[in-house]
């Protein structure tokens, strides 16, 4: 594993965005996995801010997301495709056709998971995987105790999440209960891995998930077994290393 250490969230985010950038130039037809959250905002930043100045082209770039909440249309701010829309995509030049997240909306669940699997499948599998990190681990929607052989699935959302998630939405009876999600085996699929961390606060995960025994305890320790992993994180969250 390669370890970057940055000086906060925005050169964090510039040093991922570097190596995102170079996987572009380096194969213009890239298939990028891609996160919400609020670690990769910054990295979308810079890529549009890069974009904007001629550095990089998106034009032949595959996406594919992590994960999506099911019962969500992209229209709704809260769902991960409106965030990529936003955050992302509308931005740049990519074409919207080759963007891909988890359709929300499919209630068959057995239907949707296969479907998104063929679809990394065709693609040739993920050239390059940017993923966040969970305070308990986390990685997708892969919470701990999930099975490291699983392929998309649909998840229950913890009663915790589902308390958390109240405040953005109108009613109680709108916040989602489940959630589709790239499982832990199709994320150890994608030839690269880039996990990007910034604050105190992922401080003790960092180091459980990277230097502590491989467990579903801690989804994100399985990193540990793959071949190409490059962890960026500011000097708060590799603190304890
Ligand atoms: C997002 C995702 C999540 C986040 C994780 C960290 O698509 O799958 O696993 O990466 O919850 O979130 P932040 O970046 O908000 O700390």
């Amino acid at each position: 594993m390669k370890i970057y250490k940055a000086n906060d969230f925005k050169d964090m985010s510039r040093k991922a965005a570097n190596i995102i950038s170079a996987q572009v130039i380096l194969k213009e037809n890239s298939v990028l996995g891609l996160a919400t959250g609020s670690s990769p905002i910054g990295v979308y930043s810079q890529l549009i801010e890069w974009y904007k100045k001629g550095d990089i082209d998106f034009s032949r770039v595959t996406t594919i997301n992590l994960d999506e909440y099911r019962g969500l249309a992209p229209v709704n701010e809260q769902s991960y495709r409106f965030f990529m829309n936003t955050r992302f995509f509308s931005h740049i030049n990519i074409n919207m056709a080759n963007t891909y997240v988890p359709n929300g909306m499919e209630s068959d669940a057995e239907c949707e998971c296969a479907r998104y699997e063929r679809l990394i499948s065709a693609m040739g599998g993920i050239d390059m995987q940017l993923l966040g990190l969970g305070h308990n681990g986390h990685i997708g929607f892969n919470e701990p105790g999930a099975a490291f052989e699983a392929y998309t699935h649909c998840v229950d959302l913890t009663q915790s999440t589902i308390e958390s998630n109240k405040r953005f939405f109108a009613a109680s009876g709108e916040v989602p209960r489940r959630a589709y999600t790239m499982g832990i085996k199709t994320i150890m699929q994608a030839r690269r891995i880039v996990v990007i961390v910034s604050g105190e606060k992922k401080a003790q995960i960092v180091k459980e998930a990277f230097f502590g025994s491989i467990t579903p305890r801690i989804p994100a320790s399985v990193l540990q077994l793959h071949n190409n992993v490059t962890l960026v994180g500011d000097e708060a969250a590799l603190s304890l290393l």
